[in-house]
């Protein structure tokens, strides 16, 4: 997608070969800059640092940062370091696990010589496969926004989204967000409500950004207004994207969107969760077994902005001796999930659901 008019996807391979660059998803809205990977432990501390995260991006990185690994070091010791390396950075986003078992399951075929190029090569196929993955939910989800549409005939189509599940948290698209850019590019009048998703404002930093380059219409609200506006009829549909889709149809997404559910089921608001096959666990049969990434308590207690003189500044936002508990991700049960959206398709949030569009997957 596109920042200032000039096209980006949100990691790249260096062009020396022998890197890998990402946009610094800490420093926007207010500064765009783009960092420089050469080693898995700065990959690693990209995806612990959160300047790259959602759950396609933070596998997309991984791979690169396998592919840096095998500069330094290309034996199977060296390759199993890495990975464990890059698993042990975020929890819960499944897309990290799926990422680094298929660069190793490729990897090990190979002799060490041949690695580097070929893992370099696999990042590549990863970080395309992951853009036509989420173009397609965009054009599948599109059929969802076009029969509201046409409900509403010719009215603006008010579709709330939670955290950060565009182009910015893919390589590009996005997953939540896809659908949207495929509808506003058809020219259908779609207005977004961007929930801030507090703590690390996600939403109000970064969907609000990339939706305003795109020029898709939006307000961004506290995370406790969704409610309401579903009561007075102000949202037509939700869509949300997912860290992990356990095999039932249950979905971990960041914290706040169960309460979202719950307000839609109980307003009658279609609720959609889009989510590419790599976010599927299928041997995980239950949500609440997913595990949840507890972050730093300072995420809760400060919060960053920017000040009115265009620089940065932190502030406190708790007394000094308030502790605070920083539950990063929830779980929605899939009772409350109206669809699944996927690339082959769209599902009912089952097991049998899921089986229909990925029969693969069905044990003998
Ligand atoms: O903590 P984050 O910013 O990595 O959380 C991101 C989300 O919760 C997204 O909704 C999810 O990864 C889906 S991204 C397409």
């Amino acid at each position: 997608m596109k920042i200032d008019g000039k096209a980006y996807r949100t990691i790249w391979a260096g062009a020396d070969g022998r890197s890998a660059e990402i946009i610094d998803q800490t420093l926007l809205p207010h500064q765009f800059k783009i960092v420089r990977m050469t080693t898995p432990e700065e990959a690693a501390h990209a995806i612990r640092a959160m300047q790259v995260r959602g759950a396609p991006l933070i596998g997309a990185t991984a791979a690169y940062g396998m592919a840096l690994a095998m500069l330094r070091d290309a034996t199977d010791a060296g390759l199993e370091a890495a990975s464990a390396l890059l698993l042990a950075t975020r929890p819960t986003a499944v897309n990290l696990r799926w990422a680094l078992q298929h660069m190793e399951a490729v990897l090990r075929k190979l002799t060490p010589p041949e690695r580097a190029g070929a893992a370099f090569a696999e990042a590549a196929a990863i970080c395309d496969e992951d853009v036509e993955i989420c173009r397609m939910i965009g054009v599948h989800g599109l059929e969802l926004i076009k029969e509201i549409a046409a409900r509403k005939d010719g009215g603006p189509v008010n579709i709330l989204t939670h955290c950060n599940a565009g182009w910015l948290a893919t390589v590009d698209w996005g997953t939540a967000i896809s659908p949207i850019y495929h509808a506003h590019n058809a020219g259908i009048d779609v207005h977004v409500w961007v929930d801030e998703t507090r703590p690390r404002n996600q939403g109000a930093s970064l969907t609000a950004y990339e939706l305003g380059e795109h020029g898709v219409a939006h307000h961004v609200i506290v995370d406790n207004a969704g409610g309401h506006l579903m009561q007075r009829g102000l949202v037509d549909l939700c869509i949300v994207g997912t860290d992990r889709t356990a095999a039932n149809g249950d979905v971990a997404n960041k914290i706040g969107t169960y309460l979202k559910a719950l307000a839609a089921k109980d307003n009658g608001v279609p609720f959609y969760v889009a989510l590419p096959s790599p976010t599927i666990d299928w041997s995980c049969m239950d949500g609440m077994t997913i595990p949840i990434e507890q972050r730093d308590a300072a995420e809760v207690t400060h919060i960053p902005g920017a000040l009115e003189d265009g620089s940065t500044a932190t502030v406190r936002l708790t007394p000094a001796g308030s502790p605070a508990r920083n539950d990063a991700f929830d779980v929605t049960p899939a009772r409350l999930v109206s669809g699944l959206i996927t690339e082959r398709g769209v599902c009912a949030a089952s097991h049998e659901g899921l089986l229909s569009l990925f029969p693969e997957e069905r044990q003998t």
